[in-house]
Parts: structure tokens; C-alpha cells; sequence
């Protein structure tokens, strides 16, 4: 797998950290999808090899933890909490106005390539619902007027 010199670096660190090395697959996965943005067959195969276990307990990982992903996503990440107090203050508005607005679907990418938007469980800020993070920036008090802004900041920086 190709990955970047630093990544391996990050790795080759990481593993020495657990006293089994098996213990490792959260660090090495993290590693891996922040290099590649995504978890193939092929990163699982490598991890389970480098780890001495079995490829299916890596996927098994991989698809129980949500933010462990299989699918490319575009290069902004958006996440709107659908957890209950974000739910109840129209989350879900926000979300279908990013939608709209980026001309894509849930989980899809957008055309332009730019643009991944998905649901996320709470965000941990349920007093200022509805939230987003825009990549790792949060979005408190949204609205669809809040949410049309940051699109526009988005579409904004995508062109400079
Ligand atoms: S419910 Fe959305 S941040 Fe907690």
C-alpha cells in the first residue's frame, strides 16, 4: 500500500505503544484514513497483516465505528448531529438545505467533487443544537440562513 513516509512513521510509533500489538487497529486505521481518506479491502489486508491477526477482524472494526469510512468522500466533510436536542431544534433542515445547496445526496459526493455531507451522532455541544462541524470547525445556533452563509463561505474558498 502506498503510503506517505510520514504515515508509515506514525505507524511504525504507534505500534510499540500497546503492550499486544493487536491492540494497535484503532491508531494504525486512523493513520491509514487520514493518509488515504478512506479504508479499502486492501488498507484492512495491510493492517491485518502488520498486526499478525485475521483481515476480517479489521473490517470488523471498520464498519462498527462510524467515523471509520469505506467510501471516498469530497474534500470538505460536513456533519450535522441527528441526535435528539439537534433533531428537535431542525437539524435536519439544516441538513437538507446543505444538501440542496451543494446538489448532492447524503453520504454522496457533490459534482464538483468538493463537498461530502452526512448525519453524525451528538457532537457533544446539545445546548447550542442545531450543530455541525465543517471538517473539524464546529457550527452552533444553525438555522438555514446560517447554513446558506456557510455554504457560500464554502463555494467561496473552493474557487480562491
Ligand atoms: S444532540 Fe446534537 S450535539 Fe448533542
Amino acid at each position: 500500500m502506498d503510503l506517505k513516509p510520514e504515515t508509515l512513521a506514525e505507524i511504525e510509533a504507534a505500534i510499540p505503544k500497546y503492550p499486544e500489538k493487536q491492540s494497535a487497529v484503532m491508531p494504525l486505521l486512523h493513520a491509514i484514513q487520514k493518509d488515504q481518506g478512506t479504508l479499502t479491502n486492501e488498507a484492512a489486508e495491510w493492517v491485518a497483516e502488520k498486526l499478525g491477526i485475521a483481515p476480517i477482524n479489521v473490517l470488523s472494526v471498520i464498519s462498527f465505528y462510524p467515523f471509520f469510512r469505506q467510501h471516498q468522500i469530497g474534500k470538505r466533510h460536513i456533519r450535522v448531529c441527528r441526535t435528539l436536542s439537534c433533531a428537535m431544534a431542525g437539524g435536519a433542515k439544516v441538513c437538507d438545505r446543505m444538501l440542496k445547496e451543494f446538489e448532492t445526496e447524503l453520504n454522496g459526493v457533490s459534482p464538483d467533487g468538493e463537498v461530502t455531507v452526512e448525519f453524525a451522532e451528538c457532537l457533544a455541544s446539545c445546548g447550542s443544537a442545531p450543530v455541525m462541524l465543517v471538517d473539524e470547525e464546529l457550527h452552533e445556533n444553525l438555522d438555514e440562513a446560517k447554513a446558506k452563509e456557510i455554504c457560500d463561505k464554502i463555494k467561496a474558498e473552493a474557487k480562491a
